[in-house]
């Protein structure tokens, strides 16, 4: 339900602080503005008490799983808690995996390598490429999302029953519409045809109460880098059957209980699948924003994203051109991500502008959802607004006017377009605050040898 703000112009500010909320950058103008970050679906800035976490384990860093040290034995346990602390952030049951990958795309890859032989996979076209290309290296049922989720999951159905499918793969929500699935009808679905459900819940989780447990999900996968943990860790986390039949998916050490000079006995789940040093930065983070974002509640979250995602609505809304992306018309839920075309206007030149010449960080193009955007959008691009908890009224306020400035009279600027997109032209705001380029120039032609 929306809550009452939601249709208010009251302030909203800031849920949770969150590193570089306070960030200025410059404009081609010459002024510096504060920056406004609205692509939190891409990746979402860090928690101020991820951070915080940060800082204090690196005092006790030490080798996870490889030292007799004081430091390493504290890595250690930290690490192990941190895998807990996940696996009830999502609700997991008592006998499920936790196993710390790179991130979504690295759980769903995992899930790929241990999928029993000669499995088929049902999956919707809406996906983005994390949750379809791996699917690829088996027998992959793609089945079109039709105009209704009813209807879809009718579709879903005949084809699992159809293919004797072993897994149905599932986003929690779309990371182009903010669409949210159904994932307890999903499971029963999948489980009525004797398959399992796995969700990329990488949009959903760091939004909405996940309960894997509670809806019959399978498994899931999910980023630590868009759950306001961006020091490199996701996770898969579900079924320990399949992860247990299946050799190492990263082999190496760790991922070994005893070697010869040509045989391998493979550790237990999760080790076996966790080869090398573990990321024991990534997964602490990701467990100490799971901690947190539990600690506000998903409640609090969902009100402050409403209000800010009506806000944000009706502000597109005024917009003339301005044509909204859905893929459903009975979504029960949806995040406060909005897509959109903008008719008569090149996508990667407003964007550009509203970031040159307003200090604004919105995504343009297919969304890593190629697909579906081919489906949803005449051009086959859009632009893509993502908020979180770090996201105020003052923000949407300042995306809503250079929206329509750029909208109404276009770039202010003069663009190029570049291989990678448009590009201010000239551009002199220094796109090196840290000096590294030229540092690494001033290296590189001191290394060159003399003509
Ligand atoms: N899935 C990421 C996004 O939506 C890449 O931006």
């Amino acid at each position: 339900m929306p809550s009452p703000s939601s249709s208010s112009n009251c302030a909203v500010a800031p849920l949770l602080p969150v590193v570089g909320a306070g960030t200025t950058v410059p404009l081609v103008t010459g002024e510096e503005v504060r920056y406004v970050g609205l692509d939190v679906a891409a990746t979402s800035p860090a928690l101020v008490p991820v951070v915080d976490h940060v800082q204090r384990l690196l005092g006790y860093y030490g080798s996870v799983h490889r030292g007799a040290g004081f430091a390493s034995q504290v890595s250690t346990d930290l690490y192990e808690a941190s895998r807990q602390q996940i696996g009830v952030f999502v609700g997991a049951r008592a006998d499920d995996a936790v196993v710390i990958t790179r991130n979504t795309t690295d759980a769903l890859g995992l899930l790929s390598h241990v999928l029993p032989a000669d499995s088929t996979v049902v999956h919707l076209d809406v996906e983005h490429h994390a949750n379809l290309l791996p699917w690829r290296a088996h027998h992959a049922v793609v089945v079109l999302a039709a105009p209704t989720l009813g209807e879809t999951l009718q579709r879903l159905e005949e084809a699992v029953a159809g293919s004797g499918a072993r897994l149905i793969a599932v986003t929690g929500a779309s990371n182009v519409t903010g669409e949210v699935l159904p994932l307890d009808l999903l499971a029963d679905l999948a489980h009525r045809h004797g398959a399992r459900l796995v969700v990329d819940a990488a949009q959903l989780a760091p939004h909405r109460r996940l309960d894997i447990a509670a809806t019959g999900v399978d498994y899931v996968a999910l980023s630590g880098h868009k759950l306001y943990a961006p020091f490199g860790a996701g996770a898969l986390v579900g079924r320990r059957d399949w992860l247990e039949a299946a050799p190492a998916y990263l082999p190496g050490g760790g991922a070994v209980r005893e070697v010869g000079v040509d045989d391998v006995e493979w550790a237990p789940v999760p080790a076996r699948h966790e080869g090398g040093t573990p990321n024991l930065v990534g997964a602490a983070a990701l467990a100490q924003a799971c901690r947190v974002l539990a600690g506000v509640g998903p409640r609090a979250i969902e009100d402050h994203e409403r209000a800010l995602h009506a806000r944000l609505e009706a502000a597109l809304e005024a917009v003339p051109g301005v044509r909204r992306l859905q893929v459903w018309d009975d979504a029960p839920d949806r995040l406060a991500v909005s897509s959109f075309v903008v008719d008569g206007h090149d996508h990667g030149l407003v964007t550009a502008a509203l970031a040159a010449e307003h200090g604004i960080g919105v995504r343009d193009g297919r969304f890593c959802a190629h697909p579906l955007l081919a489906r949803l959008a005449p051009g086959g691009t859009a632009i893509r607004v993502s908020l979180g908890v770090g996201t105020s009224s003052e923000d949407i306020d300042r995306f809503a006017t250079a929206l329509a400035a750029v909208v109404a009279a276009g770039p202010r600027w003069t663009y190029e377009r570049t291989e990678a997109g448009w590009a201010p032209t000239p551009d002199p705001r220094d796109l090196d605050p840290f000096a590294i380029r030229a540092e690494v120039r001033r290296e590189t032609s001191a290394c060159e040898p003399a003509s």
